[in-house]
């Protein structure tokens, strides 16, 4: 049975259609407001806008749920790697023996970069943070690859070219900026290996792959594949829905992701354990900064636009940094003050009663920094992850026939027509 809202505006009354989720949310159907009463919505932020359907990941934040394509993230944490769920997330089902083979093959035949995309990277400033490298570096990939072939299970040449090139060219920019040898990939290490291999194998001191580095890293970019209508992927759907180029559209979701409030959180994090321990500031001065309304300080890696209970990829980070820290010989100390950090806070009326809980990124970076990545690379480790699914929603949004050119609407606060006054006639 339709069910629908009703509004009363000026006495008048207007019903929408409400529609559902698979999981039973309600959404009301507004896409007739402003033309049948008048009147837009004002949803800042849009913490109450539901901008697309999507059948690709299922979040609950009050229940602290996540599901890629309906499988929970903890199992895929456990059971999958990185390029399985890669495929799960492009192609809405998990790969057999042979679909999965053929993508491993095609992510490692596409692995190198042309050479003149090198020359970008020399002539940065030494100090450039990559994650602006690599976003110029994927519309440049536009005019190196520009090619739009299907290679099979509605997976386009594109998005593989991009999944591969993406952690050779992350690589490449560490190797630069430290003024070592570009390391090139080999054919017979998987995805992760491979980036690690490409990240700190040098001629003098080959590189020992240590399977629980691979199996850690496997597991933070599984976490991070996709995480619905976030910043960076409302950016990718927004400016892909000008019709531009995917490479464009990724490019956008990668600046959006730079900045602190989302993924540059990881980074923030660090920087922010660092101040705890080198200057002496302590757990409780952290705590009070955090709670006062005139200090710009926030407890960065804690709370969550949706998750209103503890973040589930959070937990399972929290696992993976234990194991990980357990092994290394250098203890790193920013963890022992992160886990103080935590226990106070969810100790701490101010962030029980406003819900805030660890994220993502509060324990992700220490297991980074653990395995030799350093601070200014760790948002772009997170844009690697995030990568598949910024593609597999970009394509839906282009092949959704519902989807329209983003373009809101604002309320205007401005002055009143007001008339031009030449410049000598001004006070
Ligand atoms: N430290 C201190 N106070 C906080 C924090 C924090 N980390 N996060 C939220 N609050 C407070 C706000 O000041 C606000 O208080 P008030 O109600 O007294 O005004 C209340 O909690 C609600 O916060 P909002 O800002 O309205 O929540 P919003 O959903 O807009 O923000 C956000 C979410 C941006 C993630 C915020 O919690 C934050 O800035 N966290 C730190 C940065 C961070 O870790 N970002 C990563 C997010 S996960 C990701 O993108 C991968």
């Amino acid at each position: 049975m339709e069910e629908f809202a009703k509004l009363i505006i000026d006495g008048k009354e207007f019903e929408f259609p409400i529609i559902r989720g698979s999981q039973g949310e309600k959404a009301i159907d507004i896409r007739r407001l402003c033309q049948e009463t008048g009147c837009i919505t004002f949803d800042p932020g849009y913490g109450n806008t539901g901008a697309c359907k999507s059948q690709i990941t299922y979040m609950n934040g009050e229940k602290g749920i996540l599901r890629y394509r309906g499988i929970p993230i903890e199992e895929l944490a456990e059971h999958s790697t990185f390029v399985e769920t890669t495929f799960l997330l492009l192609t809405g089902h998990l790969p057999t023996r042979e679909e999965l083979t053929r993508t491993s093959v095609y992510l490692n035949d596409f692995s190198t970069l042309h050479e003149n995309m090198k020359a970008f990277y020399q002539n940065y400033p030494p100090k450039s943070h990559p994650m602006g490298i690599l976003s110029a570096m994927i519309t440049a990939m536009r005019s190196f690859y520009p090619s739009d072939t299907d290679v099979g299970e509605g997976i386009n040449q594109t998005f593989l070219w991009l999944i591969s090139k993406i952690r050779t060219m992350a690589a490449m920019a560490y190797k630069i900026s430290k003024g070592e040898r570009v390391v090139y990939p080999r054919p017979d290490l998987c995805y992760c290996s491979n980036f690690l291999h490409m990240m700190f194998d040098s001629p003098v001191v080959p590189y020992q792959i240590d399977p629980d580095f691979v199996r850690a890293l496997n597991v933070f970019w599984i976490l991070h594949a996709d995480h619905e209508q976030n910043c960076s992927t409302t950016a990718v759907r927004d400016v892909g829905s000008s019709g531009v180029n995917l490479y464009a559209a990724i490019s956008a979701g990668m600046s959006a992701l730079w900045g602190p409030s989302h993924g540059g959180a990881n980074q923030a994090v660090i920087r922010m354990l660092e101040e705890i321990h080198q200057n002496g500031v302590t757990i409780d001065q952290c705590i009070k900064r955090a709670r006062d309304k005139n200090h710009p300080f926030k407890l960065m890696g804690f709370g969550h636009r949706v998750y209103k209970t503890y973040d589930p990829r959070a937990k399972i980070m929290k696992k993976i940094c234990d194991q990980i820290l357990g092994k290394v010989t250098n203890k790193d100390p920013l963890l022992d003050i992160a886990r103080k950090l935590e226990e106070r806070a969810l100790q701490d009326n101010y962030f029980i009663d406003r819900h805030l809980y660890p994220n993502v990124d509060f324990y992700s970076g220490i297991v980074l920094r653990a395995m030799g990545i350093p601070t200014n690379m760790l948002t772009v480790m997170f844009a690697i992850g995030r990568l598949p699914g910024w593609i597999a929603q970009w394509q839906e949004d282009t092949v959704d026939p519902e989807m329209k050119l983003c373009r809101p609407r604002q309320i205007y606060t401005g002055s009143e027509i007001s008339s031009y006054v030449p410049i000598d006639q001004r006070g």
